[in-house]
């Protein structure tokens, strides 16, 4: 990849780089000859990423961002512009969360608010706030974190799947917009990849049930997952070619080609598929 790409030598900023993927890409970005802004929630585990890629001799700042607060997305803009000295070049939208456990029906309000305002809301907030400057500069990146979820419609996950398509969509959508602005923008799409995310899911016991219950996710996870390490390498050559999805693993295509070939018998198969796990 030509050292004029996208992702390299970015001026960074990671949503959730205190972890998993985040910090997988906060990591690679570094070995990219970035310079990386680690935001997350969670100041301490931001502030390791970011000590870390500095113990090796990069640059990297943390700070404290609740990408579900607009207010906070735009206090990490200009806190990245003051500390880069130029805008941001670069956005990673990867903050996100788990849920599921419970059929449509079962899910609470309180629930929804919660997963839509973190893994939706925080993809809107980071594309309202850093967009902007991204087109003035004629050049840059955006990458939504979205999942295969988005369009696997397994069965007790439809909070996780309904914020991870929305995101895929608003990524097709801004991609419209913006890449006769030389800005690419791409949704990564992974299966399951070998993270926390499970441990920090609200995973709720169903009346239907323990289907896609924490326990068969976990499991599923440590069976079939690939490292955070391997599909963020992935999600960033993809962006540096301006594909608008990236499907890092074999799993995901194969299961998005069926989609798109015969969706009715997709989901249906995925429903009978899911049911066998109980
Ligand atoms: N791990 C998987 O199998 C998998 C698969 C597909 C998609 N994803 C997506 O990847 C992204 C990263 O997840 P992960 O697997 O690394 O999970 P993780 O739980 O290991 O890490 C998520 C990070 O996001 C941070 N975070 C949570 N809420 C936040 C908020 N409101 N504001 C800012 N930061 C917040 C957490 O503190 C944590 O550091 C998520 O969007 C997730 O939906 C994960």
């Amino acid at each position: 990849m030509s050292r004029h790409a996208i992702s390299y030598n970015a001026r960074a900023v990671v949503t959730g780089a205190g972890n998993g993927i985040g910090r997988a890409f906060a990591m690679e970005l570094h070995r990219r000859g970035g310079k990386v802004v680690c935001s997350d929630i969670d100041f301490e585990s931001a502030d390791q990423t970011a000590s870390f890629i500095r113990s090796k001799g990069g640059s990297a700042l943390a700070v404290k961002c609740d990408v579900a607060a607009l207010g906070d997305v735009k206090q990490l803009a200009d806190t990245a512009r003051e500390w880069f000295g130029e805008p941001t070049s670069l956005l990673v939208n990867n903050a996100g969360v788990g849920i599921g456990g419970q059929c449509v029906e079962e899910i609470s309000i309180d629930d929804w608010q919660w997963v839509m305002g973190i893994n939706l809301w925080g993809v809107i907030h980071g594309c309202h706030v850093f967009v902007p400057e991204l087109k003035a500069q004629g050049r840059g990146g955006v990458i939504n974190v979205a999942s295969a979820a988005s369009f696997g419609a397994a069965p007790m996950m439809a909070a996780y799947n309904t914020t991870k398509s929305a995101v895929v969509s608003l990524t097709e959508t801004l991609h419209s917009e913006v890449f006769s602005y030389g800005v690419h923008v791409s949704a990564l799409c992974p299966t399951f990849v070998k993270t926390d995310v499970i441990k920090n899911a609200r995973m709720a016991a169903s009346s239907k049930g323990k289907l896609m219950g924490r326990e068969k996710a976990q499991s599923l996870m440590d069976k079939l997952g690939h490292s955070p390490e391997s599909v963020v390498v992935k999600s960033l050559n993809g962006l540096d070619k301006n594909k608008i999805h990236v499907l890092p693993q074999l799993d995901a295509r194969i299961a998005w080609r069926f989609k798109r070939m015969s969706p009715s018998q997709f989901i249906r198969f995925s429903g009978l598929m899911a049911s066998q796990l109980d």
